[in-house]
Parts: C-alpha cells; sequence; structure tokens
C-alpha cells in the first residue's frame, strides 16, 4: 500500500517526519535532498527508532533505548546492541507530495 506523507516542501533538508502507516509507524527522512523511509522499529528490541536523534550529516539514527546506530539510506546496523538491519520503504514524489509504499 502507499501512504501519503506531506507536500514536498513540508520535509525539507535534514527535517524527518513520523507517520502512520496501517499496522507500523515510519520516518521519512530528508537528507541532502533525497528521502529515504525506515521503520519504527529497532531491530534490537523493538524500541521506538526513529523518535530519537539523528545525524542529518552522517545520514545516521540512534536508537533512543540502548544507542544502536542505523544507515537510514539502506537500514544496516553500524553499531552494536544491533546487528540486524532495520526495515526500508521505497519514497517517491509524485505532484508535489510524498509517498511511501509499505
Ligand atoms: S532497542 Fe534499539 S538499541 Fe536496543
Amino acid at each position: 500500500m502507499e501512504i501519503d506523507v506531506c507536500r514536498v516542501e513540508e520535509l525539507p533538508p535534514s527535517t524527518v517526519r513520523i507517520v502512520p502507516a496501517g499496522q507500523v509507524t515510519i520516518g521519512v527522512y530528508n537528507i541532502d535532498g533525497e528521502l529515504y523511509a525506515v521503520e519504527d522499529r529497532c531491530s534490537h528490541d523493538d524500541g521506538p527508532l526513529v523518535e530519537g536523534d539523528w545525524e542529518p550529516d552522517e545520514g545516521v539514527v540512534v536508537c533512543p533505548r540502548h544507542g544502536a546506530r542505523f544507515d537510514i539510506r539502506t537500514g544496516r546496523a553500524l553499531t552494536l546492541p544491533a546487528f540486524l538491519p532495520v526495515e526500508t520503504f521505497p519514497v517517491r514524489v509524485e505532484d508535489g507530495v510524498v509517498k511511501v509504499t509499505v
């Protein structure tokens, strides 16, 4: 299913939008003008990942529970205690609207 996130101008570089998408919640990030979406669920212990801090320059999100770091572009775990990737989703812009397929 595809969901509308927001207008593209409402998600400028170095910002994130957290949106419900059916059974899951996702964070949609603008890193240097490119859009990426990850699930709000840490692969370590299901923590609320996208509510944590993130580093726009690095494209890294930090889990608020135990501090694991993930590459937002790929979902790859960069540091322990997480070692599995988190779920990522395709993002596109159509008619000025950001859309994510979940
Ligand atoms: S739940 Fe994210 S690092 Fe533990």
